[in-house]
């Protein structure tokens, strides 16, 4: 193998490996978003659905018609004597407690007949014993906010909060978050801490978001609508998410959306990960695959006015409208959104004509924005032909392909992008993800090492090509254990721990040892894609002063193999090496054992220009060098 260190060839864009958000599997409410309290607006379609009470007697659910969306409270009344009067919220599957961690309690509440009314409230561990306790009074007949910390004194992954009446008297509730102190970077209303982690550690290049199928909705009055996702956090229209319905197999009738998460926090969380922000918008058409519900091309409004106003969002100042809302939330400086897009997995003629609407006044009004356009769900096949010989004709920066396929397809992709046309569109690989079971709703496709290897080895095909592939992301990203409607997933979680996969690790390997252009390493001549079983590619980091070096060997074999240094002198010779590799192809981390498949490393000797390896059997190895 010769790896011409001196000949830097395509860029690989800052933005090249990235994140892709949707929430699927409890990712945002239940999961990264870090919101305890499950139906906290008693919003759900049953408005008690996530609340236990001792008696329903002492509950009524009432209604704001004058009010307009989100204004349900509940009335906790005391019972007749001796009876014990609360309302009890279990969270998402349970609420992840630790021990001697603190938690912020916020009441949205009043006394009904005034008065002061007096509640206690506890945090219950696993056993439903108290672990945390504390008290409030609740005072008068306007509606008011209290707040109160509470610190557990043990950990519990099936924990709840417990609010009870004291005296005999009635207390209306309008909102109830339970939310711990420490969230990532601080922030009020933010992200649980060991997941925003996991994915800062990615040093992703972009941050997609929000999905994915929930883009688009069923229909399209349950489609993501960013405009209701933002301002005051307790007035979010909370829907029923996409994800409640069966697949896969699973049902998860409780999953709704909160918007906690919403366009605000998404702008952020990327900014906090030194991402650039990757929004989709809905295009005028409902999922496909469900009703295909289409808008009228002369009632497009509505979707060029998100398009707009969403960058007016992003980056307009505080004299425009929807700049100045982001300024009162917090952050007067634009995010700076240089990318959008238009759809999600959307394709046909139907689909064009409403991507046409859209562009047309975007690129009029801020020609600096680059789009992505959406493309079908497989990216094969005539349909996927036609929509990039059309898309080639307008205006779209970058097509979004996405590809759910079994191992073999991925080894045998990674020449994919070498014969696409240079010089016009770019890719943004959206999704992907490597399934054993081509069945997508066979369960037992998860995150194993014959899966994440194929990814490496796709993967090396994407870095090579980086002249026409300019962004990349996994998907999906989050899981939790008892509450996922789709598998494969990047890093999974309960409601105390999480745990990446092999495939995490193998975006990480890239992510983190990007590099800013391609170097050539090639066999015999010939790129390096699958002969004798080995797949690799090569790229430098100019200022950094290094040159990775990723190599798979998807041979059951061990191979040993000589890499020729050509054209340049190390300032070290050892290089440093990073390998992924387990004996059994179905290896899988999990909460229990996390540590299966890690990476593990060492270091070697170059011996003069030459690098000596044994690369073991179905193995993934990152070689890094100094120049
Ligand atoms: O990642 C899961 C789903 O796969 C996404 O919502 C959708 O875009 C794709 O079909």
């Amino acid at each position: 193998i010769d790896l011409q260190l001196n000949k830097p060839g395509v860029a690989i864009q800052p933005t090249m490996w990235g994140i892709f958000f949707e929430d699927i599997n409890f990712a945002a409410d239940g999961g990264l978003y870090a919101e305890l309290v499950k139906n906290r607006s008693f919003s759900f379609d049953d408005p008690m659905m996530g609340w236990k009470t001792f008696s329903k007697d002492s509950i009524r659910i009432i209604n704001e018609v004058a009010a307009g969306t989100q204004k349900r409270f509940v009335r906790l009344s005391a019972l007749k004597s001796g009876t014990e009067n609360f309302l009890q919220n279990d969270g998402f599957r349970g609420m992840g407690l630790h021990e001697g961690e603190e938690y912020r309690l916020i009441l949205h509440m009043r006394a009904v007949n005034g008065g002061a009314q007096k509640l206690k409230v506890e945090l219950l561990g696993d056993d439903k014993m108290t672990i945390a306790e504390g008290e409030l009074t609740v005072d008068g007949e306007d509606w008011g906010y209290a707040e109160l910390v509470l610190k557990a004194g043990a950990t519990a992954d099936k924990g709840s909060l417990k609010i009870s009446l004291e005296g005999n008297g009635t207390v209306d509730f309008k909102y109830i978050s339970l939310f711990p102190v420490k969230t990532f970077k601080d922030r009020p209303n933010g992200m649980r801490l060991d997941l925003a982690e996991k994915l800062a550690d990615l040093k992703p290049g972009f941050v997609r978001f929000p999905g994915g199928c929930i883009v688009e909705g069923h229909q399209l009055d349950l489609r993501y609508q960013w405009k209701k996702t933002v301002g005051d956090v307790e007035e979010r229209e909370v829907i029923i998410n996409r994800w409640n319905t069966e697949f896969m197999h699973r049902y998860t009738p409780d999953y709704y959306q909160s918007f906690g998460l919403g366009f605000f926090e998404y702008f952020q969380l990327a900014e906090d990960l030194g991402a650039e922000p990757l929004p989709i918008l809905n295009c005028g058409m409902a999922c496909q695959y469900n009703t295909g519900e289409l808008v009228p091309l002369d009632e497009m409004e509505p979707y060029v006015s998100d398009a707009l106003d969403l960058i007016e969002f992003a980056n307009g100042d505080s004299a425009t409208k929807w700049g100045k809302l982001r300024a009162e939330m917090g952050h007067p400086e634009p995010f700076n959104l240089k990318y959008l897009g238009i759809g999600n997995e959307q394709w046909g003629d139907q689909y064009l004509e409403r991507y046409d609407v859209i562009a047309e006044k975007v690129h009029e009004k801020y020609p600096e924005i680059q789009l992505v356009s959406g493309s079908g769900p497989s990216s094969d096949g005539d349909r996927f032909e036609h929509l990039w010989k059309e898309l080639k004709t307008r205006s779209a920066n970058l097509v979004d392909e996405h590809y759910y396929k079994d191992p073999n397809w991925f080894f045998n992709n990674a020449k994919r992008y070498d014969n696409y046309e240079r010089g016009g569109l770019k890719v943004f690989a959206g999704e992907y993800a490597s399934h054993t079971r081509v069945e997508s709703k066979d369960p037992t496709s998860n995150n194993n090492w014959l899966a994440a290897l194929s990814e490496a080895a796709f993967m090396t095909g994407l870095e090579r090509n980086a002249d026409v592939v300019s962004m990349a992301s996994y998907a999906p990203l989050f899981a939790h254990v008892d509450a996922w409607q789709w598998r494969p997933d990047l890093i999974w979680f309960d409601n105390l721990n999480s745990v990446t996969t092999p495939n995490y690790y193998v975006q990480q390997m890239y992510s983190t040892h990007r590099g800013d252009h391609v170097l050539p390493v090639v066999s015999e001549g010939d790129i390096l894609a699958g002969q004798d079983s080995l797949y690799a590619s090569a790229s430098v980091d100019k200022a950094a002063k290094k040159v990775y070096l990723k190599l798979v060997n998807s041979s059951v074999a061990a191979k040993s193999v000589k890499i020729n240094l050509k054209g340049g002198k190390l300032a070290s010779k050892e290089a440093g090496l990073t390998e992924l590799y387990d004996s059994d192809l179905m290896a899988y981390n999990t909460l229990a054992k996390q540590d299966v498949i890690v990476p593990q490393t060492s270091t070697v000797a170059v011996k003069g220009n030459l690098l000596s390896l044994e690369l073991k059997p179905k193995s993934f190895i990152l070689v890094e060098l100094t120049t």
